[in-house]
């Protein structure tokens, strides 16, 4: 294995609507813009100005010139649909933004969706090593990273942004695939929804900036009902300015039917399974001894659960649903001692609210409480913390000597490769755990999980695990690659067992 480079692992998220870039150890991405390009409609505008002309533009510097642009969207539902628009966003992370003198210094984390196709997924490596000649890479599925974020090496990840919502359950850090339920049904859809909505009012936007007042609108103004046949908030129409200076009027019952269309796909003739079916239709590719931990561990991430209100309607609707499955085996004790409550990014600044770590309620920590009023637990928050002393001594089995970094992937004293001889973790569905106990009742079995800040916690997740001490050594070089290409493929939830 070659000695990792110095610089610090760069973090890149390419999301259908929004990029965010940065470094391991940062608890934000450093840059988070608009994932679009645009190129200039007409040849003529904007000589006047005498502002210098580009033949395209990407991310904010696209979004400002919208008017005279033809923009593109390169990533639609997840999928790159633009090699030549995405390249022009790598360019722009790496150089303009992060402004990478010397790639070779830095390995990249780059975050991948978790049905990333082996041939795009060799094709992105190829293009990072080759094209931009970074030192190392490793690609990790969002989710797994989403559960970094919140400190969890077992949950039910929901993951919601521009374009899919994914249920991904994990447990002990490896992906259940077979029950991974893909969603064609998030954020745009909501922007689509609250369009058809004003549209059946009357109100037709036809700028260049509608999607842009559609979004606003949306993050400013709309919510989920707990009953939408019945919404107990009383809003008053919401007056929004145009960009003629006129004043458009929307009325209440838009504000939470827009986001609706998450629970009611039809709404925008769509036959996609709502959420909540999208979840049990997961939760039924599992072996049911597993319902308690997934279901104790729900963690929400993506711009899209922003939405105000959502927790508390998916909550609802859950509960509702499980009740008709009987009785829950309650989580697997296993579980909770792998737990690491108090992960932090190493250069993570106080915070003023956190997630308690045992029953999900954000707590406000400005007063400098420790303890989660609702269940007690510790809310200590400290720098990385590796809870380590869960596992056994350590010891080399081909040379027989204990290891004191028990979170080494290799013996120091003669290179044998440790990941093998780890303890192995949910390996198979012929696998079950006996099970102990029932949850007395259904409607006290649900536990979220939310990171602090949804949008950024995949991003989050990944400086988590750029700054762990052995982290480096699981990066892969352009000669390990073209010597083995399924590398890329392997199994990354070595990373859990032997970090937890
Ligand atoms: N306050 C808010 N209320 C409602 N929605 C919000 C809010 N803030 C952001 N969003 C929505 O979140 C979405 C962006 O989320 P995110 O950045 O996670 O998506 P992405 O990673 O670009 O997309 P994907 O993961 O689907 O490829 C947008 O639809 C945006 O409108
Ligand atoms: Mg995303």
């Amino acid at each position: 294995m070659s000695k990792p480079p110095q610089g610090a692992p760069i973090i890149l998220d390419i999301g259908s609507g929004y990029v965010k870039a940065g470094f391991a150890g940062e608890p934000n991405p450093s840059h988070i813009f608009p994932c679009i390009t645009g190129k200039r409609k007409y040849k003529s505008v904007m000589v006047d100005a005498g502002t210098q002309m580009h033949d395209i533009y990407v991310g904010d510097a696209a979004m400002k010139l919208r008017g005279v642009l033809n923009l593109n969207h390169p990533i639609q539902r997840g999928i790159i649909t633009s090699w030549e628009d995405y390249y022009e966003i790598l360019n722009h992370v790496f150089y303009t933004l992060l402004r990478i003198e010397n790639p070779q210094n830095h390995p990249i984390i780059y975050v991948e969706s978790v049905s990333e196709q082996k041939d795009i997924r060799e094709y992105i490596a190829r293009v990072l090593f080759e094209t931009h000649q970074f030192h190392s890479i490793i690609m990790i599925p969002s989710p797994l990273l989403s559960c970094f974020s919140v400190g969890l090496t077992t949950a039910l990840v929901i993951e919601s942004g521009v374009g899919i919502t994914w249920i991904v359950p994990i447990i002990n850090g490896q992906i259940i695939y077979r029950a991974i339920q893909r969603l064609e049904l998030a954020g745009i859809d909501i922007n689509h929804n609250l369009e058809l909505l004003l549209m059946r009012e009357g109100i037709s936007l036809s700028s260049s900036a509608s999607s842009e007042i559609l979004r606003q609108i949306k993050e400013e103004n709309c919510y989920f009902a707990l009953d939408p046949d019945n919404p107990n908030k009383t809003i008053e129409k919401v007056k929004y300015p145009l960009p003629d200076g006129s004043m458009m009027e929307i009325a209440p019952h838009i504000l939470y039917q827009a986001p609706e269309v998450i629970f009611d796909p039809s709404m925008i003739g769509s036959n996609s399974p709502n959420l909540p079916e999208a979840i049990i239709k997961c939760l039924n590719s599992i072996d049911k001894s597993y319902w308690g931990d997934l279901l104790t561990h729900i963690i929400l991430s993506g711009g899209n659960f922003l939405q105000n209100g959502f927790k508390e309607r998916l909550e609802l609707e859950l509960n509702s649903q499980i009740s008709q499955y009987g009785p829950i085996p309650k989580p697997h004790k296993i579980e909770t001692e792998r737990q690491v409550k108090t992960l932090q990014p190493v250069k993570s600044t106080k915070k003023f609210h956190d997630t308690c770590p045992k029953c999900g309620r954000i707590v406000d920590l400005s007063d400098g409480k420790i303890e989660c009023p609702e269940c007690g637990a510790s809310l200590q928050i400290t720098q990385i913390d590796i809870e380590i002393k869960n596992l056994a001594p350590l010891k080399c089995p081909l040379c027989n000597k204990e290891i004191d970094d028990k979170t080494s992937l290799f013996c120091p004293y003669c290179g044998h490769k440790l990941a093998k001889d780890r303890p192995e973790v949910l390996s198979s569905s012929d696998k079950v755990p006996e099970i102990l106990e029932y949850f007395e009742s259904s409607s006290k079995i649900l536990h979220f999980f939310l990171p602090d800040n949804l949008q950024t916690a995949i991003f989050k997740g990944a400086s988590i695990l750029g700054s762990l001490p052995s982290f480096d050594q699981i990066f892969i070089t352009h000669a390990q690659y073209q010597q083995n290409r399924e590398i890329l493929s392997r199994d990354i939830s070595e990373i859990f067992s032997l970090h937890f």
